[in-house]
């Protein structure tokens, strides 16, 4: 369900029929509904039972609504302050529709509507509202043309999906789309920053572009590193960080990273250090990025002994992902993001490695809407996973399924091997090693291969234990040991699997088989 919602005058209604057309889907009116059912106007259940009566009624056929309808739904706008309602609109498209107070009081006294508040001090109730309606808001559209809205919401909003990740706090929006980088202001909108510092490549100099235009009302200025897991270290993050106290960079601006998992996790790092912390929003360019490394909020550099050495949690503001960009990525690189896909596939949800079977073709050709429909699928493992355990404390490790082994073999080849190469055979090892012990049959093993080769990465490498303990010693996950994440069987992970030496040795021998 797309949800609008916003202060009294902001035009919900007109703009959500007119939205609703525009998109041919069902337009449904809470108030309308409320007072169709109970045979009354709004005004009437306000005076018979009170604000808290009615709130009440409200939260009960917006649930219901949301549960069982589909199209344009226009809230009430008092309805985000029930803390149900708000919990009901997980997962839903909320466009919250700006509108300042003045406007809305001109509004309010043209109109025959029954406003059951009355129009009393409404500069303070808007500002007392403004942060529930941002807390619920995937994006925000300011007040203007209602033909303008609904022209600007129908083109971001087709073929929109957004995933909400649960974390303790602050819950964020994930939204995936083709051609969302156009929209951004749309997105960062809702957060309300001054100043937008956006961190990228030089080589993503179009998209870089593409999103200061679209942030055009903010005062963007733009950072570049050089390509590469080379960025990833303390000093290139101390350089952004001098360049960022150069530019004034204070608590309520924004970082924008407009990259890949390098980009994310190295800009993620500086946000989450500058200041104490300030707000990030990742717009991730890779394949990667969209279904992982921008999402679950670990950030961090690497030091010469190993990946990541360095790093801190920090949950961005919002993940905005645009398969329309995936377009110029190289081959490579598209296959190595597919490694991470058809990881969520293996340890949380089948269906993925059945889409990526059924839709071999399209997906290779990076068809808009399989596109939106793999990343999706995937953000969804990650959100959920995330969710329950946001800081690796248990279930996340599962999300370690491959990179144990893979971690090990990109810091044994000098990061010369791509990182999904590394994570497409360490699934690989992974599910030899889960094999050895008698946990999943060959068939399994198989379903590993072929849907690895299939999405043109590797399943047979040589490595030498001896080359290997080394690095398997500096890993975070080093207990007593080295701990690996294994399969017990389709979708069923087990973490903290400790390995004897001859297993793993028996392993290696299958890899390179
Ligand atoms: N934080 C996490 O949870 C997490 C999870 C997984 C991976 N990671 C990290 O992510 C990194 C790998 O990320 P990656 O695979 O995205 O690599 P990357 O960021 O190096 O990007 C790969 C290459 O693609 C180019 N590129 C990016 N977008 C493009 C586009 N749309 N068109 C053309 N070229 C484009 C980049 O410039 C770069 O050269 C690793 O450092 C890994 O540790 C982090």
């Amino acid at each position: 369900m797309i949800v609008l919602t916003g202060f009294m005058g902001a035009g919900k209604s007109t703009i959500g029929a007119e939205l609703a057309s525009a998109l041919g889907v069902a337009f449904f009116d809470s108030d309308q509904t409320i007072a169709e059912r109970q045979g009354t106007s709004i005004g009437e259940i306000f005076s018979q039972q009170g604000e808290e009566g009615f709130r009440k009624i409200e939260a009960a056929v917006v649930r219901e609504l949301l549960d069982d309808a589909d199209g344009v739904l226009a809230l009430g706008g008092g309805a985000v302050t029930t803390p149900q309602v708000r919990a009901a609109l997980s997962g839903h498209v909320v466009v919250f529709l700006e509108v300042d107070a003045a406007t809305a009081r001109a509004r309010i006294s043209k109109s025959s509507a029954v406003r059951p508040l009355g129009d009393g001090d409404l500069t303070s109730l808007l500002e007392e509202r403004l942060p529930v309606y941002r807390e619920v808001a995937t994006l925000r559209v300011r007040d203007g043309e209602i033909s303008d809205i609904v022209k600007r919401l129908a083109a971001v909003l087709r073929d929109l999906r957004a995933v909400r990740v649960e974390v303790p706090g602050r819950p964020y929006p994930v939204v995936i789309g083709d051609g969302t980088i156009q929209h951004l202001d749309m997105f960062a909108g809702v957060l309300g920053a001054e100043k937008a510092l956006v961190i990228s490549h030089p080589s993503l100099g179009r998209y870089s572009a593409q999103v200061r235009a679209a942030l055009s009302e903010h005062r963007t200025e733009l950072l570049e590193v050089p390509e590469g897991e080379t960025s990833k270290s303390l000093d290139v993050a101390a350089g952004l960080l001098e360049e960022m106290a150069a530019k004034s960079l204070h608590r309520n601006d924004l970082v924008v990273t407009v990259g890949g998992g390098v980009v994310s996790d190295l800009g993620g790092y500086v946000a989450s250090i500058y200041n104490r912390g300030i707000r990030v929003l990742h717009v991730p360019t890779t394949l990667l990025g969209q279904v992982d490394a921008a999402i679950g909020g670990k950030t961090g550099v690497n030091l010469s002994r190993g990946k990541n050495l360095v790093g801190t949690f920090h949950q961005p503001q919002a993940v905005v992902c645009d398969v329309g960009v995936l377009e110029s990525l190289p081959a490579e690189e598209f296959v190595s993001g597919l490694a991470e896909v058809i990881k969520y596939g293996l340890i949380a949800d089948p269906a993925i490695l059945d889409l990526l079977a059924s839709q071999h073709d399209a997906i290779t050709q990076r068809a808009p809407g399989v596109s939106i429909e793999i990343v999706e699928a995937s953000v969804r493992v990650k959100a959920e996973i995330v969710a329950a355990d946001e800081r690796e404390s248990g279930r996340r490790a599962s999300l370690n399924y491959g990179h144990t082994f893979g971690h090990a073999f990109e810091t044994v080849t000098r990061y010369s091997m791509r990182h999904g190469d590394a994570v497409s055979l360490g699934m690989m090892a992974a599910a030899h090693a889960s094999r050895e012990l008698g946990w999943i049959d060959d068939s399994f093993v198989d379903l590993h291969r072929r849907t690895l080769q299939d999405a043109g990465l590797p399943v047979r490498a040589e490595f030498k234990i001896d080359d290997l303990e080394p690095a398997w010693r500096l890993d975070k996950k080093y207990s007593g040991g080295v701990r690996f994440v294994l399969l017990r069987g389709p979708a069923e992970p087990q973490a903290g699997v400790l390995l004897e030496r001859d297993l793993l040795q028996r392993v290696l021998e299958r890899l390179a088989r």
